[in-house]
């Protein structure tokens, strides 16, 4: 029971690996709040926590809303009286060639995937600063830039990834002071719905699959496991650190 009194909030927790990292987190004694934009599935996972024997509560949160993240906040101190971690993981992407990009869409990614983050962290961060201690991890992705590799048809998806990992340096350096860590992890391709696209092209999965030495994709548990890692205590010196994990992909 490595986070057992702990409470954690992860965003984009109804399916793929905001899923799993809630039930990794609450199957080591955290109290987890499970929210993302559909409260109906949220209901489900926490319904699976709880027949595990873990606590959890489902809250409806659209990411791009401050005024649904400041709720979320409320319900979470309301029902467990203090934020230990939060799992900035809700996002999307959306394939779309670069010279075709429309502004919205340029602006929905980004919403999403990098001001969402913001947001939640600020909200989290300012209770975390009272009762001085925090842990805040931030789902970045290798599509963040400066590895060696361009991925093509995601540039907003690549800037906000990027923009995470500028974030969670920043954050890190801020917010030591208060004993809040902030970390970030960049996985490679990993089993969730949000590479559909890409497994309906055998072609593109496998010329994918060819740059990965381990020659297969992530499971969300194994990244789940890393969630659970810089969560906890065990990894008490890390903080404003970006950790790959891809199968190998970036050492190529
Ligand atoms: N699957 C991969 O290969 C991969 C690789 C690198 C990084 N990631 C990142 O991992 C995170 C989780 O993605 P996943 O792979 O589990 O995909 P997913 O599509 O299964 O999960 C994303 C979740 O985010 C939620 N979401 C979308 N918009 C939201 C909003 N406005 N407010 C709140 N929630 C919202 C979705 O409802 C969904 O539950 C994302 O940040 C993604 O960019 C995924």
């Amino acid at each position: 029971m490595q986070l057992k009194d702990k409470i954690a909030i992860v965003t984009g927790a109804r399916r793929g690996m905001g899923r799993t990292h809630a039930l990794v987190l609450a199957k080591e004694g955290a109290k987890v709040v499970v929210s993302d934009i559909s409260l109906e599935d949220c209901e489900k996972v926490v319904d699976e926590i709880k027949s595990s024997g873990g606590q959890a509560i489902a809250v409806k949160c659209d990411v791009t809303k401050k005024q649904e993240i400041e709720k979320m906040v409320k319900e979470a101190l309301d029902k467990f009286e203090k934020i230990d971690i939060l799992v900035n993981n809700a996002g999307i992407a959306e394939f779309k060639a670069f010279l075709e990009m429309t502004e919205e869409e340029w602006d929905r990614t980004l919403d999403i995937n990098l001001k969402g983050y913001f947001l939640c962290a600020q909200a989290c961060a300012k209770e975390m600063a009272k009762q001085k201690s925090g842990v805040i991890i931030n789902i970045a992705s290798v599509a963040m830039g400066q590895v060696g590799i361009g991925f093509p048809n995601i540039a907003h998806y690549c800037a906000s990834k990027g923009g995470i990992v500028g974030m969670t340096e920043a954050l890190a350096v801020e917010l030591a002071p208060y004993n809040i860590r902030v970390n970030a992890i960049a996985p490679g391709m990993i089993e969730t719905p949000m590479i559909d696209t890409i497994k309906e092209d055998p072609k593109s999965m496998e010329a994918m699959l060819a740059r990965v030495p381990m020659h297969r994709v992530g499971k969300p548990e194994e990244v789940s496991e890393l969630v659970l890692f810089l969560a906890s205590d065990k990894s008490s010196y890390m903080t404003g650190s970006v950790v790959v994990i891809d199968g190998g992909w970036l050492a190529t």
